[in-house]
């Protein structure tokens, strides 16, 4: 038996080779490891804290008592090397590679367009791989399941369940049976081909079968060491950290006597967020996962014995097996079990959490506590003085993470009972997001009945999320008991509840109306389900109302389901050429395999340090000293940089606006970069950072909201107004006048790859090169070059890819790479930036929440004759681009309407808050959304469908005016309005959703269209052109370099189809690099959808010239091929190489005149969704999106209905899930995924349907395309919309008010507060005293 003192060695295998660790680290996670250990980058870092589901890998485990092999999907981030002793890892690596063979998840997730910047897509391939290994034919249930962990910020998930569902023997369908002339399947509806319409953007047959004898066998050296008995206790040891592992219970039960605090470390899942995220260390962790008692699961006559170390994985499979076989009598509680677990977490989490930490975790945000205790579990502990039997119940937890077992005490087993015959048991959970999140209030209940009758014999109603620890509603239910199950009790019980269970307005996790709401529906919800099971069973109680059905339903998560199609290029146009088919991302194989490499995949360079970030934790505050001593003594760590060490400038004006690169005598925000520690590695740089010590004293005023700052009158400049018409004689001329006004939060870009890059100082005359994931290169070689006082000529720029960046990584980045740079200045040595994931969120902000204010006249039909709009935008406490994204809302504040009378005002906020910057829409979305709204509220005014409303409003189809007096013809905006309606079968959606209101109380549904016009290109003019350098090479090859920089949107993709379509070379003898500032400079930034246009015409331009040459070589020598024709051309002194150049138009507008050119062309669409919402708790889903796009002639149908989906569910999760919360000191709560919900798979319509309009045509960009980055974002409001047309239709139902206020994002929160009922009523009915706010609305 190893000794405490000594390092065991730990043998594991990866990828098929074994690894010895002599010293293995405890507190070193499998992520790290791979990526930095064994040189693995292909399993990447998004969160730390297994909610984004980046890092996944497989790790198979061999049963000697079964004889099988377990394969699992796991986070990297979260599992500690020191518990994989025996285990083999499986990396992305490992299943398959451009070199040797792709394996067919990779080829088909790459094939079916499901990779666009590719961060997710390893992450994707494990969860599939995992699951093909444990099952090869699974079913659409399965892989909804496996892939419900995994996040992706750019596809939508549509491309990759099409790519993965090729792997289901279950038959595809279209699930449009809904339009009532039943589904494709039956009459070919879908795959009816219309005359050069295609919707086949992939060719399953072409997919290469699965073949599991391909796949890497179980090590069988770790088959012998599992079946070796007693492997013995394992020790590990670092300097902070003794781990021990032992393989017996009786060793385990003495190591928990020795050492009382430590933790016993199983799972990993609670533990290790702590660990990783806010720095935890625990001196001894005991691992208890070698303990096959604490694995074991046996069933009895009354119950199942689980062991506390069975994963929940594990207890889900048993139980939902259990379910099967036993009377469903005895197995209410396993079902309510079941259906909790399905919920919690992800597949990746569920597969090593375990049910002991769960319980032993005592966080009420966990979701098992309420049902196990509902159904009076007994806990088996055991410790040096023996084992003893313990009631779960709520005197178990006493506090916030502490339970009533001694220290010295380990879980042993949860004894789960049968229910029995005239006992009923539920478990409610209500979360920000379906799945994959943490509970906001979850419940379990039980109720005895008196056999045969409905009069209660026992009661227990208990609710997590109400409190720090599980709470009973013990009055509740000692007064409940004895009585009837009838109306009474449902009043009397709410009335009780109402009283005992009770949240200070300042209650941690803030919702605190919604939640004691929450818990009277939960009761609600309880009432009627055994209200009807007691009528089922024969009980003499009354019925439940058919309209009250519906609040038993329950959302069933599927796979969802979409149709796309699109115009295929004319017969005429040559097979080899490109341009016009949907062609895979050119970088799909190498992003699916692992191999893309990203800019945190570039090797450690000789040297490298690391930097890590030292800010603000006060919003406005002089900074009065700054102590960084106790971080510079710690060995390892080489210097602390601020303001005084740049070696330029520190301060740059920004339009007229000073921006500081480190704060240097006030800090302005929460957040603030201050100084920063370069240490020898990451984890020291982090560890170091938290140890320099800031002292303050604050300043007045401080304030962050955006209705302080019109208090205060705190603008940034300028100040614009757009006008049209005589808004006050349009008010004059108007039937009705209304007034109201909108807000609209703010949103975290949540690119997959957190912000960074690498600063590599040259040999010599103060060169630099950055390896930097950057949307706009120039600027950042600018912003360096300043910062070290260096000529822009001697940095350089390199951006192979980003993982993501959606307006993010324009701004930001440079001051990071300003910072890094200087660090790498002066340390002479490499150094490496790496945000983590909540730093980036504190850091680098986000979208700007608005606030829309306006006044409208309008007549009774609905006609708006004027309409006046200030908006506010929270600018945060620097200008940025602030002032440029409220000029693009408020042109496009007219959206597709004429509206003849308009006036719109935009202050920006300065406000102490991050800054606010650009995302993806750019103002857009806000500017559009406000006017929908007014749309909206005028329809309800008028009782009329809000469909007809904006068709009465709507731009007239021959050439018109925008307010800004730009000419534009509005013919393919309404082209698309129709083939939506069209498509999306509105008019009868429209009655048949009417039917099912009128017939369910408490489910409502709604629909919503919205017609969209977007400006694309830079309304600063000078923005906009574009630049390219086309090499060829004499081997015939060609090496394309432009401006732009790949972000997943294709644009690399793009340029080669062109290039290729000039040289008429095939895409495959084109090649693109990087962009480098060495290569093209001076170039603008990916962004306002104008990428491609800019850089598609910049690499035209520069191939044409190149064709241009060869020409009269071509002519002096036919029949050539294109390789004898380059040679030939270079013999003849030929230059090969050109640049290329782009000088797009000359946009502007005069703000003083309210007119100009503001845009190069706009983009037109339309969008229609339908939801259904859950009344009493809130929750939604979105049914069904159709959504028509004019992109022109599209130049990759593929990458454009990537686009058109992936924006549209980056708008979903804008105007539904996402939300962020800020303390009342202005510091931001909401720092990764466990806190702030971007969709997942579970969130994403049912059914989704993309049209690319079809003969349409733009004149104004290459081939007759569109820019389509940006616009589809704003389909998302469909959804608010249609949340916001059913809740009006609950209203409707009990007598309320149809007009009512309701902000984005509506959450399950804001949806079931505006569904008032006689729980709202409640709720609401105990006012608070006043006390400082959990949260605050910024
Ligand atoms: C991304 C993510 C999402 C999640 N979502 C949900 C969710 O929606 N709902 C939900 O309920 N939970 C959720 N969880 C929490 C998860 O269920 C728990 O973290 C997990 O069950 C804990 O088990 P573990 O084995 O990982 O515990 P560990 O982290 O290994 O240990 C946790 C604690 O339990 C103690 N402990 C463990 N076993 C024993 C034992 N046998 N005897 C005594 N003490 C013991 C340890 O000492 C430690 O203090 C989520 C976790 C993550 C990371
Ligand atoms: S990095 Fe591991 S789950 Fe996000
Ligand atoms: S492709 Fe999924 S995050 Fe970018």
């Amino acid at each position: 038996m190893a000794s405490p003192s000594q390092s065991s060695e730990l043998i594991f295998y990866v990828n098929g080779r074994k690894v010895v660790e002599k010293d293995a680290d405890p507190e070193e996670m499998l992520l790290g490891y791979l990526r930095r250990k064994v040189g693995l980058t292909g399993t990447k870092y998004g969160c730390g804290g297994g909610g984004c589901g980046a890092c996944t890998v497989m790790v198979s485990r061999y049963d000697p008592d079964q004889e099988s092999v377990h394969h699992c999907a796991v986070t990297a981030c979260l599992q500690p090397i020191c518990s994989l002793h025996g285990a083999a890892v499986i990396t992305v690596e490992g299943v398959g590679s451009t070199r040797t063979k792709l394996h067919p998840v990779q080829e088909r997730i790459a094939k079916a367009h499901g990779s666009q910047c590719g961060f997710c897509t390893p992450g994707m391939v494990m969860s599939m791989y995992t699951l093909l290994r444990n099952k090869p034919k699974p079913s659409m249930e399965d892989i909804r399941e496996a892939l419900g962990g995994n996040l992706c910020r750019c596809t939508g998930y549509r491309p990759i369940v099409d790519a993965f569902k090729t792997f289901c023997e279950e038959q595809r369908c279209c699930q449009t049976g809904e339009r009532g002339a039943g589904c494709c399947m039956e009459n070919g509806y879908v795959h009816h081909q219309e005359e050069n319409i295609s919707e086949e953007l992939f060719r399953a047959e072409d997919f290469r079968p699965l073949d599991p004898t391909q796949d890497l066998i179980f090590p069988p050296e770790l088959m012998l060491m599992a079946k070796r008995p007693g492997g013995g206790r394992l020790c590990f040891l670092s300097e902070r950290v003794k781990w021990i592992s032992p393989d017996l219970l009786e060793d385990l039960i003495r190591l928990k006597a020795q050492y009382p605090d430590a933790p016993l470390l199983v799972g990993n899942t609670t533990l290790g967020p702590k660990m990783n995220l806010d720095g935890a260390v625990y001196p001894v962790l005991l691992y208890a996962g070698r303990i096959p008692e604490l694995r074991s699961i046996t069933w009895s006559s009354n119950g199942v014995r689980v062991g506390a170390g069975c994963s929940l994985s594990a207890l889900k499979d048993a139980l939902r097996r259990g379910t099967e076989q036993l009377d469903p009598e005895k197995s209410r509680i396993y079902r309510a079990l079941v259906e909790t677990l399905q919920c919690l977490a992800a597949k990746q989490i569920r597969n090593v959490a375990t049910i002991g930490g769960n319980i032993m975790s005592a966080n009420p945000k966990y979701d098992l506590y309420g049902v196990l205790a509902a159904a009076e579990c007994t806990l088996h502990t055991i410790s040096t003085a023996g084992g003893r039997e313990v009631c779960l119940n709520e005197g178990f937890f006493t506090g916030f993470g502490e339970t009533a077992l001694r220290p010295d005490e380990i879980l042993l087993a949860i004894d789960i009972p049968h229910s029995k015959p005239w006992e009923f048991v539920s478990a409610f959970r209500q979360a920000q997001r379906r799945e994959f999140a943490f509970s906001i209030v979850n419940a379990g209940m039980r109720v005895l009945f008196r056999d045969g009758s409905a009069v209660v014999e026992s009661l227990d109603l208990y609710y997590g999320g109400v409190g720090p620890s599980l709470v009973k509603a013990r009055t509740t239910c000692k007064e409940l008991t004895g009585r009837l199950w009838d109306e009474k009790l449902l009043a009397e019980g709410t009335r009780l509840l109402k009283e005992e269970i009770s949240l200070s307005p300042a209650a941690p996790g803030g919702r605190v109306e919604y939640r004691k709401t929450l818990v009277l529906s939960f009761f609600f919800k309880f009432y009627m389900q055994v209200l009807l099971e007691l009528r089922q069973k024969g009980v003499a109680v009354s019925a439940v109302p058919p309209e009250n059905l519906s609040a038993l339903m329950q959302y069933r998560s599927e796979l969802p389901q979409a149709h796309h199609t699109f115009q295929m290029v004319s017969d005429d146009q040559s097979s080899t050429d490109p341009v016009g088919r949907p062609r895979m991302h050119q970088a799909a194989f190498q992003q699916a395999t692992g191999e893309a490499q990203y800019y945190d995949d570039i090797p450690a360079l000789k040297g490298e340090l690391f930097v890590s970030m030292v800010t603000s934790t006060r919003a406005h505050a002089k900074i009065t000293s700054i102590d960084a001593s106790a971080a510079l003594a710690m060995p390892g760590v080489v210097t602390f940089i601020t303001a005084e060490h740049v070696p330029g400038q520190n301060r740059r004006l920004w339009f007229g606006n000073v921006e500081e690169l480190f704060a240097e005598e006030e800090v302005i925000c929460v957040g603030q970069i201050i100084g920063a520690i370069v240490a020898e590695n990451r984890e020291l740089a982090k560890r170091a950072s938290r140890l320099v010590t800031i002292t303050y004293e604050d300043v007045l005023p401080v304030f962050f909201t955006i209705e302080e700052a019109i208090e205060h009158q705190s603008f940034f400049e300028p100040k614009r107004k757009l006008e049209r018409g005589n808004v006050e004689e349009g008010f004059g001329k108007s039937d009705h006048i209304l007034e109201g006004e909108l807000y609209m939060g703010g949103q975290e870009h949540f690119y997959m790859e957190t912000q960074g890059l690498i600063a590599v100082p040259g040999g010599e005359a103060e060169e630099m090169e950055l390896y930097v994931a950057t949307q706009h290169a120039a600027y950042t070689q600018e912003v360096v070059g300043l910062t070290l006082g260096v000529d822009a000529n001697k940095i350089t720029c390199h951006v192979k890819r980003l993982g993501g960046g959606f307006g993010g990584k324009v701004m930001k980045i440079a001051s990071l790479s300003a910072i890094t740079a200087t660090a790498a200045y002066r340390t002479g040595r490499a150094v490496r930036c790496v945000l983590d994931r909540g730093d980036d969120m504190l850091i680098t902000s986000g979208r700007h929440p608005f606030l829309g204010k306006y006044k409208v006249g309008y007549m009774e039909d609905g006609t708006i004759l004027a309409a006046d709009i200030t908006y506010y935008s929270n600018g945060g406490c620097t200008l940025d681009e602030s002032s440029f994204i409220m000029e693009k809302a408020l042109l496009h504040m007219d959206n597709g309407y004429k509206i003849p009378h308009l006036r719109g005002r935009g202050f920006v906020c300065r406000t102490f808050l991050p800054s606010y910057t650009a995302f993806r829409g750019f103002g857009g979305p806000q500017g559009l959304t406000i006017i929908e709204s007014v749309l909206h509220e005028v329809a309800a005014k008028c009782g009329l469908p809000a469909h007809q409303v904006r068709e009465v409003n709507m731009y007239p189809s021959e050439d018109s005016y925008t307010h800004h007096q730009q000419l534009f013809s509005p013919r393919d905006m309404l082209r698309c309005w129709s083939e939506c309606l069209e498509k999306s079968d509105y008019e009868r959606r429209l009655l048949a959703v009417r039917q099912f209101n009128s017939s369910n109380r408490w489910r409502k549904r709604g629909t919503s269209i919205v017609p969209l016009k977007f400006g694309i290109g830079f309304s600063k003019g000078f923005y906009n052109q574009g630049a390219a350098l086309v090499n060829i090479y004499k081997d015939g090859s060609v090496l394309v370099s432009h401006g732009g920089t790949e972000m997943g949107q294709g644009i690399n993709t793009k340029a080669m189809q062109i290039a290729s379509r000039i040289l008429k070379v095939p895409m495959s003898s084109i090649h693109v690099k990087e962009t480098c500032t060495g290569n093209v400079p001076n170039a603008a930034p990916s962004a306002a959808s104008f990428g491609t246009d800019a850089v598609g015409m910049a690499v035209k331009n520069a191939c044409e010239k190149l064709m241009g040459r060869l020409e009269p070589v071509r002519k002096k020598n036919p029949g050539r091929t294109w390789q004898q024709l380059v040679v030939e051309a270079y013999c003849q002194k030929v230059s090969l190489s050109a640049t290329g150049f782009f000088m797009g138009p000359h946009t502007g507008v005069d703000w003083e005149r309210s007119e100009g050119t503001a845009y190069y062309y706009f983009t037109f669409g339309a969008c229609c969704s339908e939801v259904e919402v859950d009344c009493l708790t809130g929750d939604h889903r979105t049914i069904r999106t159709d959504i028509v796009m004019d992109v022109g002639r599209s130049l990759n149908p593929a990458l454009d209905i990537g686009q058109v989906e992936g924006g549209f569910v980056q708008g979903l999760g804008l105007y539904t899930i996402e939300e962020l919360h800020f303390a009342p000191d202005g510091a931001l709560r909401t720092r990764g995924p466990s806190d702030y919900k971007i969709p997942a798979l579970v969130d994403i319509p049912r059914s989704l349907n993309t049209h690319l309009l079809a003969n349409a045509h733009n004149p104004h960009a290459i081939y007759s395309s569109k820019g389509i980055g940006e616009p589809p974002v704003f389909f998302g409001c469909t959804v608010f919309f249609a949340i916001k047309d059913a809740i009006a239709a609950a209203r409707r139902e009990r007598g309320l008010s149809e007009s009512f206020s309701l902000s984005s994002p509506a959450t399950a929160e804001k949806i079931r507060l505006a569904c008032e009922d006689a729980c709202t009523a409640a709720a609401s009915s105990l006012k608070p005293e006043p006390c400082r706010p959990w949260n605050i609305n910024v």
